[in-house]
C-alpha cells in the first residue's frame, strides 16, 4: 500500500524516519510531500495514495475526488476540523486522529505564552507571577488535563469547565469544576482555551464572555482561531485596556490586534505541537494506525463513524 505523508508544515526529521520505519516494516511504501505551496501539488501526490497522513493540511471534497485509491486519512494530531468528514464518508474513506499524542507540547506552550504575557512581554518593567493566581481551563480534554498538571507546578489555583466531562472527573484531578463557562471567566485571572472548532464553539469566545474577566485578565488561545469572535474581542480590548490576549493561532484580524501593543502576541505559525517529541508521538501513532487498518481492519480512532 502507498502511504502519503502530506505536510505543509513538516514533521521533525526524526518523526519522518520513525514513520517510514513503521510503514516499511509492515510492507507498505512511504511517499513524502513536505512544505508544498500549491494545492495542485497535494492533488497530484494523493492521486495514487492508499493512505494519507496529514497535520493541519486541508482534506476537502476536491482532495478526496483526486484521491481515487484512498482508503484512510489520519490526522496526526487532535483537531480534525481540517477534514471534511461528510465528504470522507461519501468517498468511503476512514478518517482518524491521534488523540493525546501531542497534548503535552501544546500544554507547555500555554505557559510559554502566559509567562511572557504576565511579565509584560519582557519590557523591562515589573510584571506579575503565576503563583496563587486562578487559572481557568475551558475544556478538560487531553491538552486541558496537561495544562492543569503543569499549572499546579506553578502553584496556580486551577478551575475547569467542560460541557462533556462530568464535574467528578475534573474534581478527581484536583481541579475545581465550575458550572458554566461564564463562571470560569468571572472567577479566573487567566483563561486558557482548549475547545475544538465546531458549529457550537465557533465565535463563542465573545465580548460577553471575555468581558466577565477581572481587571488584568489574560486570555490564552492554543486551540483554534475560529472559536474567537474577533471583532467583539477587538472592541472589548479597546474598551478594557487591562486585558491581554496571547495566541498560538494568528487571528484573521492580526493587524488590528497588533495595535494593542504590550497586550497582544501571536506566534507567526501555529507552534503548539511543533516539537520533536510531539511529531514523533503523533506521526508514529498515525503510521501504526494505518498499518493496523490494513492488517486487521482496525478503526479504533475513526472520527467519521
Ligand atoms: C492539533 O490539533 O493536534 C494541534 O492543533 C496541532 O496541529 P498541527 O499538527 O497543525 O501543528
Amino acid at each position: 500500500m502507498k502511504v502519503l505523508v502530506a505536510t505543509e508544515k513538516p514533521f521533525a526529521a526524526a518523526a519522518v524516519n520513525g514513520i517510514k520505519a513503521e510503514i516499511e516494516a509492515a510492507g507498505n511504501e512511504l511517499v513524502l510531500l513536505e512544505k508544498y505551496t500549491e494545492k495542485a501539488q497535494f492533488l497530484a501526490a494523493v492521486a495514487d495514495a492508499d493512505a494519507l497522513i496529514i497535520r493541519s493540511d486541508k482534506v476537502d471534497a476536491e482532495v478526496l475526488d483526486a484521491a481515487k485509491q484512498l482508503k484512510i486519512v489520519v490526522r496526526a494530531g487532535a483537531g480534525y476540523d481540517n477534514i471534511d468528514l461528510a465528504a470522507a464518508t461519501a468517498h468511503n474513506v476512514v478518517a482518524e486522529n491521534t488523540p493525546g499524542q501531542n497534548s503535552n507540547a501544546v500544554a507547555e506552550l500555554v505557559f510559554g505564552l502566559l509567562v511572557m504575557a504576565v511579565r509584560g512581554f519582557y519590557n523591562g518593567k515589573s510584571g506579575s507571577e503565576l503563583l496563587g493566581k486562578k487559572l481557568g481551563i475551558l475544556a478538560f480534554g487531553n491538552v486541558g488535563r496537561n495544562v492543569a498538571r503543569i499549572a499546579k507546578g506553578f502553584g496556580m489555583d486551577v478551575y475547569a469547565y467542560d460541557a462533556f466531562c462530568p464535574a467528578e472527573v475534573i474534581e478527581a484531578a484536583g481541579v475545581h469544576a465550575v458550572c458554566c463557562q461564564e463562571k470560569l471567566f468571572e472567577t479566573c485571572d487567566v483563561v486558557s482555551l482548549h475547545i475544538p472548532a465546531t458549529p457550537e464553539t465557533k465565535q463563542s469566545i465573545n465580548a460577553a464572555l471575555v468581558g466577565k474577566m477581572k481587571k488584568g485578565g489574560v486570555l490564552v488561545n492554543t486551540a483554534r482561531k475560529e472559536v474567537i469572535n474577533e471583532p467583539e474581542l477587538i472592541k472589548l480590548m479597546a474598551e478594557r485596556e487591562d486585558l491581554k490576549f496571547v495566541t498560538d493561532i494568528m487571528p484573521d484580524a492580526n493587524d488590528e490586534f497588533a495595535k494593542f501593543e504590550g497586550r497582544y502576541f501571536s506566534t507567526p505559525k501555529k507552534m503548539g505541537a511543533q516539537t520533536a517529541e510531539a511529531n514523533i508521538n503523533a506521526g508514529i501513532a498515525a503510521a501504526k494506525q494505518i498499518n493496523a487498518f490494513f492488517k486487521d481492519g482496525d478503526t479504533k480512532f475513526q472520527v467519521n463513524k
